[in-house]
């Protein structure tokens, strides 16, 4: 079967691209240092999968749209993807949906990242339940200081060789932009630019594995896991897409939609 070759071939491709754009990328971390959590604590948590492999996290955000990291679906075709959804295990139980269609957003850049937003559109509707649930997007960029916890099936270790089992929650402070970029990555040449906001804490940091995946504040998806150097190293926060930034480009798409 030539063309099943091919699609595989470009699979294999497409992870090599995405696990080698380079060790900031996230999209093959887990959570450091969180704790273990029901599915109903995150609802809006899913894994997003290409042949069966947990590649990263997103939120569903309507019955019909997942939103997540533009680097975790970049080179990756939409007939390859899957996501779980209802479930705190990422390679068992609740709803497996096809992925009809993915946007990622037309100015997403690489070195520097810029832009690392995506929306997946799945084959048909999810059901709500208790376990599998939309989150509201936040309205503004929340404060420095507050409180924020990520979630996700990633890397419990920098350079971990596998990623959780199960779903891992870690609580967080957000930290604003410029005092972001004044940490270890204005010495490492690493811009903190537009679009980005920051989260860390003293010992816990998403990983690789969590990239797509949801930043909360008061139950509201405020940021999307994309980048940092290693994880939960000192002097290096994770770096999130700022979500209230692109609410308009998020909702012109979901309205041509449905
Ligand atoms: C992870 O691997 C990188 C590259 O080999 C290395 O520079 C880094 O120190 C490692 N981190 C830890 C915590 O061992």
């Amino acid at each position: 079967m030539p063309i099943r070759w091919a699609l595989l071939h470009l699979l294999l491709l497409s992870t090599t691209t995405v696990l080698g754009a380079s060790h900031i990328s996230r999209s093959n971390n887990r959570i450091v240092n969180g704790i273990p959590i029901p599915i109903r604590d995150a609802p809006w948590q899913v894994s997003i999968q290409a042949l069966g492999h947990h590649i990263c996290g997103g939120s569903i955000i309507s019955s019909k749209t997942i939103i997540t990291a533009a680097h975790c679906v970049f080179y990756i075709p939409a007939i390859l993807l899957q996501v779980r959804t209802g479930s705190k295990y990422w390679n068992r139980g609740g709803q497996v949906i096809n992925v009809a269609q993915v946007k990622r957003h037309p100015n997403y850049g690489t070195n520097p990242t810029k832009n690392d937003i995506a929306l997946v559109r799945l084959d048909k509707r999810l059901k709500y339940s208790r376990n599998s649930y939309r989150i509201r997007l936040a309205k503004e960029t929340p404060e420095s200081g507050a409180a924020a916890s990520v979630s996700g099936w990633g890397l419990q270790k920098e350079n971990a060789s596998v990623g959780s089992r199960d779903l891992q929650m870690a609580s967080l402070r957000i930290i604003d932009r410029a005092t972001c970029q004044m940490s270890k990555y204005a010495v490492l040449g690493n811009k903190v630019a537009k679009g980005m906001i920051c989260a860390t804490s003293s010992a816990s940091d998403a990983c690789q594995g969590d990239s797509g995946g949801p930043l909360v504040v008061d139950n509201q998806l405020v940021g999307i896991v994309s980048w940092g150097i290693g994880c939960a190293r000192k002097g290096h926060p994770g770096v999130y897409t700022d979500v209230a930034l692109y609410r308009e480009w998020i909702f012109k798409y979901m309205k041509r939609r449905e």
